[in-house]
């Protein structure tokens, strides 16, 4: 049923002929292409589509466009005048408000509708008029600083000089059209004429099924064009980051092991493949009691998850040094535990979504990713082709996490474009993104450890389960990475290590910020602060005494050569930590009901794969016109690679930043710089950049046989080259060119240096590290089991910030993700599958941050930089836990601590059982 409706959107007069209960969300997006109104969760959850309706906010998702008829609606497109952003979203690009940009647009609506009533908000209005939109990136602290900053003179920084862009708070470059709405993210782009595909998936973790006929389907709904299912895969029905573990059926085949796995595929009209129920479709069911947690998947006699496997152990790992046996005996003190933590979802506001189309023998995949080249890999094995017949071009990405290393859509709008040649597109919904992709581990750890009496660490010994689901995934990188980590950021001269990724019937846990290391972080942080009480030092203190540093051997034998500046985080947090221990002491002596209390976390990470080759290549060219462009094949995920590898190849070429253009992730286009994962993209294809910046600097200064500190401008097809008193100018016009008018291409390639670990994981895992130390403060509610944490101080070693705004940016992100772990999330399948049930923190759980950039300069990397992504996650909830401690005398050993848990725990203690 349709009847006509007039709206007045962005100022313009629009008539649609659409179904009154349509979603505004979706009218807008659809019949009228305006795209920057982001869907998220289609359920008023997440605000992501906030528009103004007369004037006042509202979610476009929960909004019939019945009800807009004569009204007036405004979304992000009607913000910017003549092309030019306004001076809000000027706001959000100068203050780094945006990070994936996906949450943006609702941003600034939410902003637009209190700047119109109230043009000088307090903080406190900003945070309330703003509530209603998630952000999964920034921790909202620059999204407040950029509202507030409207009502002051706004900050103009001037672009870096030549030679001056690393270091500098330089905008970010992908930013203005992210901010205007205009970047197309997984779901904003499609050829008209593309076909949807919705995934039909298993309501049940473990299951037989055999599939009826599906004929009369057709019959139903005529806008259905085929059901795909594992037999029409033409290549492998697998997909799985290892070359050697494709475990996972692009569509089961008669079995599942999670709740939420693809059975098959309905691809049509997008009327009719959302119009048909699960329940028409003939699939009849076995179910079976499913493995559920890591104490079923390791019982005697529990059923194997996959027949592989027969005791559900995917993989292990160890770490062995020295005799760990004769470190406890030396010891004057011991302590030990047993951590918990759950399944923990990535929660990017921006679901799985893309399409591909078959051109000929060849495949164009777009798509939202962190790993375009794997993609290619995946999808090209799946369909049988060369991989050189898949071309995969990135969307902007909105939000990843580690959750869109695995492929997700490829697959599936793969094979259905190349077998029906027509474009596919698929969208997840919320829900099915929920179910369907890879999660934090859950993990279960046993761990103790001993010390001298003067503080000094002397053993550690180190058990952790994690729960890698129904599919390996990352699993066995979980497995690897935690031993190596496990000890923490401290000298132990004896540790012995070990880890085991088990199967369940749960969604695979794959790729999440830190790869283990946040669960491992709560244990060995929790162990440091016992031990310390047990030898009545201050944790900090104690953590000073064993902080690794230049020169220390970590636990696999590994040499610290230089950049390991957990000492100079460590005195810089030391002022914050002392001042803000004594109030809380003060504060608790005065005997309020709500406590008080301060913790400590440390970390470190390291950057890259952990002992493999992961290579980086990037390209920079320079055509007859001049125009430089950086082909750079990092993904930027919202974490600014983008902005970074343009500041570091600039720096390098020696032009100002403003001379680059800027090619992404595009298969056809950029060399294989790797996954945006791991930390590794600063610091590996950061160094790629500058080397190619480097090499084509070469080029240049060789073509007038310039010294190495000659300057390079620019003047339209001309370069003009000064050496000293010698000035010579290059007409790149008579230079000879490639078809597309290139002239020079450098190329830099970086491979970090490390080494295999033996079969003691005895060696060089990681060319380098990341270090941080990190102080909560908390408010703590006995009665309720409420947590508030008040303030995050964090002090990160990045080597050297290559865009100090960008890692605020990540710092503040991380701690908001950090304080999710600790507080409040935890994924259920068939409970949490909705950003209404599951809680990630808002505008209101943050606290304030203030953040101390220690810069340590790895030699090797970018100008001496180093990753910070996963950094800045993993030592919040361990502050936070001691926080809890030290504000209640109650230590936890299970996360999240929600009001359940640390109301059980108070109850515990009182009664003398904790
Ligand atoms: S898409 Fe409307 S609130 Fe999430
Ligand atoms: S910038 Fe807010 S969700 Fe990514």
């Amino acid at each position: 049923m349709t009847r006509p409706i007039t709206v007045t959107v962005n100022g313009e007069t629009r008539r649609l002929a659409v179904d009154p209960l349509t979603r505004l969300a979706h009218a807008l997006r659809f019949e009228l292409g305006l795209t920057g109104t982001k869907v998220g969760c289609d359920a008023g959850d997440c605000g992501a589509c906030t528009v103004l309706l007369d004037g006042r906010q509202v979610c476009a998702c929960l909004v019939a466009v019945g009800q807009v008829d004569g009204r007036s609606v405004t979304t992000v497109e009607g913000l910017a005048a003549d092309g030019a952003l306004s001076p809000l979203q000027q706001a959000f690009l100068d203050h780094g408000a945006a990070q994936c940009g996906i949450c943006t647009p609702g941003m600034l609506m939410a902003a637009s509708d209190l700047l119109a009533r109230t043009p000088s908000p307090s903080r406190a209005q900003v945070k309330d008029a703003l509530a209603g939109v998630l952000c999964r990136c920034t921790g909202y602290q620059k999204i407040v600083e950029a509202v507030l900053s409207l009502a002051e003179d706004p900050p103009h920084a001037p672009a870096p000089a030549a030679g001056a862009a690393v270091g500098a708070r330089l905008p970010k470059v992908d930013g203005a059209a992210k901010i205007a709405g205009r970047a197309p993210f997984g779901a904003d782009r499609a050829p008209a004429d593309a076909l949807w595909l919705r995934a039909v998936r298993s309501p049940h973790a473990r299951a037989d099924f055999t599939l009826g006929e599906v004929a009369p389907l057709f019959d139903r709904h005529p806008g259905l064009v085929r059901v795909l299912t594992a037999a029409d895969v033409p290549g492998h029905n697998g997909f799985g980051i290892y070359p050697h573990i494709k475990d996972q059926p692009v569509l089961a085949e008669g079995r599942v092991r999670y709740r939420g796995e693809a059975v098959l595929a309905l691809v049509g009209t997008r009327e009719a493949v959302y119009g048909i129920a699960d329940e028409e479709i003939p699939i009849a069911w076995a179910a079976k009691d499913p493995v559920a947690g890591l104490a079923a998947a390791l019982a005697a006699h529990a059923p194997a998850v996959q027949a592989e496997h027969p005791d559900n152990v995917l993989a292990r790992g160890l770490v062995r040094k020295d005799d760990v046996a004769a470190g406890f005996e030396e010891a004057h003190a011991v302590a030990e535990g047993t951590w918990r933590t759950a399944f923990v979802e990535h929660a990017y506001i921006e679901p799985e979504a893309g399409y591909a189309r078959r051109i000929g023998d060849e495949l164009e995949l777009w798509v939202s990713t962190q790993s375009p080249y794997m993609d290619r890999e995946e999808t090209a094995q799946v369909l049988g082709l060369a991989p050189e017949k898949v071309r995969t071009i990135p969307s902007a990405c909105g939000g990843g996490f580690g959750g869109k290393l695995d492929v997700s859509v490829q697959p599936l709008v793969a094979l259905a474009a190349w077998l029906l040649d027509r474009p596919v597109r698929c969208e997840y919904t919320r829900p099915e993104s929920m179910q369907a992709s890879t999660k934090r581990h859950p993990a279960r750890i046993r761990a103790r450890a001993a010390c001298t009496g003067d503080g000094r660490l002397s053993a550690l010994e180190f058990h952790g389960d994690f729960d890698t689901g129904a599919y390996a995934s990352w699993g066995p990188t979980v497995a690897d990475r935690v031993p190596v980590h496990c000890s923490g950021p401290y000298v132990v001269p004896r540790v012995r290590a070990t880890s085991a990724a088990v199967l369940t019937n749960a969604p695979p846990s794959g790729a999440f910020r830190g790869f283990g290391v946040p669960q491992a972080a709560l244990a060995h942080e929790g162990l440091m602060d016992m031990l310390a009480e047990r030898i009545g030092m201050d944790p900090l203190e104690f953590r000073a005494v064993n902080a690794l540093r230049a020169g220390s051997v970590t636990a696999t034998g590994q040499t610290l050569e230089a950049s390991a500046g957990l000492p100079r985080c460590l005195d810089e947090l030391r002022p914050y930590w002392r001042d803000s221990r004594a109030r809380a002491e003060a504060h608790n002596a005065a005997a309020r009901t709500l406590r008080r209390g301060v913790g400590i976390g440390c970390m470190w990470y390291g950057c890259g794969n952990t002992s493999m080759s992961n290579p980086s290549t990037m390209e920079v060219a320079i055509d007859r016109g001049g125009r430089i462009t950086l082909y750079n094949g990092a993904v930027d995920i919202g974490q600014g690679a983008n902005t970074v590898m343009v500041q570091i190849c600039a720096d390098a070429l020696g032009v100002p930043v403003s001379r680059l253009c800027h090619v992404m992730g595009d298969t056809a286009l950029t060399a294989d710089a790797g996954k945006s994962s791991a930390s590794r993209q600063t610091f590996v294809s950061g160094k790629a950049a500058e080397l190619a910046g480097r090499d084509l600097r070469h080029q240049i200064l060789r073509l007038t046989n310039a010294s190495e500190d000659a300057s390079i401008e620019l003047d339209g097809a001309r370069v003009r080259v000064r050496d000293g008193t010698a000035c010579h100018d290059i007409d790149l016009g008579h230079l000879p060119a490639a078809a597309c008018g290139e002239v020079l291409r450098g190329r830099g390639q970086f491979d970090p240096p490390t080494t295999k670990l033996d079969e003691n994981g005895q060696g060089k895992p990681y060319a380098t590290y990341g270090f941080a130390a990190q102080m909560a403060e908390v408010e703590v509610d006995p009665e309720l089991g409420l947590v508030r944490v008040l303030r995050l101080v964090a002090a990160h070693d990045v080597g050297r910030a290559v865009n100090p705004t960008q890692v605020e940016g990540q710092i503040h992100g991380g701690i908001a993700q950090g304080l999710g772990l600790a507080l409040m999330e935890e994924y259920v399948p068939g409970g949490t599958e909705n950003l209404h049930d599951y809680l990630i923190p808002t505008f209101g759980d943050m606290p304030e941050i203030t953040c101390l950039i220690i810069e340590d300069p790895e030699p090797v990397g970018p100008y001496g930089a180093k990753g910070i992504g996963e950094p800045a996650l993993i030592a919040t909830a361990p502050a936070i836990f001691g926080a809890i401690h030290h504000a209640t005398g109650v230590r936890l050993f299970e996360a999240p601590a929600t009001p359940q848990r640390l109301r059980a725990a108070l109850l515990a203690h009182a009664q003398g059982k904790a």
